[in-house]
């Protein structure tokens, strides 16, 4: 491979390619914050010819390809720390086609989450999907790590809505796979490997998605749990007697940075945990499912938003966490097991965390519903980051050993990129990671879409 630095830029097959430093910086970073940006160059194509020209180029060339969307990522999938040349789809974000019988729309892939959740609207439909990043996300990153968020419990992950997908692989091939059917049993559906392969495999360059009918009016609750062991019990509870669109968990200890930040507590008294319960309208099943928990000790108190105005004001206290825990530069896991483990898994968690870090703070929230959680360590003032960094780093292999014993997961939604590809194999065997390595060389042989990303 030819070192980035003597790529001939001159003959980069763009029209838009910029190169100045805060350019470069800018394009060259995720919100991980981890990795200091380092690309060479930042292509903007217009067009899918463009996108395989640059491909091409970059098999010519043995230039290295970052393909980049909002780079809201947490895992550094984007980040293009090694002289590389970012691929921002950013230019191309139209809304190609609509069509109303199978509900589908196509997107280019640079189009923002907000804007596809807003195309659906005006056409009486929704995207389901839905995270707090929404306004910078892209389609194409949601696709790329097939992204999960807060609707997750009912709707599921990006990987449902995709009807269909266009991709330059690493060859510079354009694929058309799926083309929006609903059945199609015609062997591997490779549209599949596409999602949630982080950039490694192909550029997305265009996406059908499946629009969903909206659900009835909904409801949000915060409950005060006095226990973490009354979570998963809760869950069951709710879950039997309203039709949940969202299940989602904090600690006081969380509520208490999104409170600094401007955040309104709901409840006088704290209490350890909070769970934000969304869910089909229904106040008297809320209030008898509330009734009974009450009486049975699960939780000790409850607000139910009586508008839409209070209804997002709840939804702030859960939203609000990870941008009210930026300025902190947090450690983040993001984990999962699956729901059943969750009542052993908690307790175990509980007690290694407070093994492990006897002298950090460590905030708990997730989608617990889902049974993902995110465990932010805090990082203290006089700590370097080097020491920080490696401390957590040691917990964190331990991590991975405590969740291979549940069969759990180390990256549940924020995928692997480069912070987690060290622990992928507490999840992943060896076979599946040497069966995954095979499939990037059939898909980019010569190796520069993402290279150094995932494994
Ligand atoms: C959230 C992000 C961190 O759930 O995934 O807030
Ligand atoms: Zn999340």
């Amino acid at each position: 491979m030819l070192t980035t630095s003597s790529a001939p830029f001159e003959s980069i097959p763009v029209r838009r390619l910029l190169r100045s430093p805060s350019d470069l910086e800018h394009y060259g970073r995720d919100w991980t914050r981890r990795f200091v940006p380092s690309p060479s160059a930042v292509a903007l194509p217009e067009s899918v010819a463009e996108v395989q020209a640059l491909v091409r180029w970059a098999n010519q060339t043995g230039a290295p390809l970052v393909p980049s969307g909002g780079r809201t990522g947490l895992s550094g999938g984007a980040v293009a720390a090694n002289g590389e040349v970012v691929v921002s789809l950013e230019s191309m974000r139209s809304i190609l086609s609509f069509d109303a019988a199978d509900r589908l729309l196509t997107v280019q892939a640079g189009i923002t989450t907000q804007a596809v959740q807003d195309a659906a609207r005006e056409r009486d439909l929704i995207y389901p999907v839905d995270f707090a990043s929404r306004g910078s996300s892209q389609i194409g990153g949601n696709v790329a790590t097939n992204a999960g968020g807060i609707k997750v419990l009912r709707y599921g992950l990006t990987r449902n809505w995709v009807a269909g997908l266009k991709v330059v692989t690493g060859s510079g091939e354009l694929l058309d796979l799926n083309r929006g059917l609903v059945k199609n049993a015609t062997g591997y559906d490779l549209r599949h490997l596409f999602v949630g392969s982080e950039g490694t495999l192909g550029v997305i360059v265009e996406v059908a998605l499946r629009l969903a009918e909206p659900p009835p009016q909904q409801q949000v609750m915060v409950l005060a749990l006095p226990r973490l062991d009354a979570l998963t019990e809760l869950l069951d509870r709710l879950r039997r007697r309203l039709v949940l669109s969202a299940f989602e968990f904090f600690s006081d200890k969380a509520l208490a940075h999104v409170v600094r930040a401007g955040g309104r507590r709901p409840f006088e008294a704290p209490a350890p945990w909070y769970v934000l319960a969304e869910f089909d309208a229904d106040q008297e099943a809320a209030l008898s499912a509330f009734d009974e928990a009450l009486a049975d000790g699960l939780v000790n108190d409850g607000v139910l938003g009586q508008s839409d105005a209070q209804a997002q004001e709840l939804w702030r206290l859960r939203e609000g966490i990870t941008e009210s825990l930026s300025h902190l530069r947090p450690y983040k896991n993001d984990i999962a097991v699956r729901v059943g483990m969750l009542p052993t898994f908690l307790t175990a968690a509980d007690g290694f965390f407070a093994r492990e870090y006897p002298e950090f703070e460590v905030v708990w929230f997730g989608h617990i519903g889902d049974g993902n959680l995110h465990i932010s360590v805090i990082h203290p003032d006089a700590m370097s980051d080097e020491a920080f960094t490696a401390s957590c780093e040691r917990v964190t292999h331990r991590l991975g050993a405590l969740l291979s014993e549940f069969g759990g997961s180390i990256s549940a939604e924020h995928g692997v990129g480069l912070l987690k590809k060290d622990y992928l194999h507490y999840s992943r065997s060896s076979p599946e990671i040497e069966l995954m390595r095979a499939m990037k060389r059939v898909f980019d042989p010569a190796g520069v879409l993402n290279p150094g990303k995932v494994f």
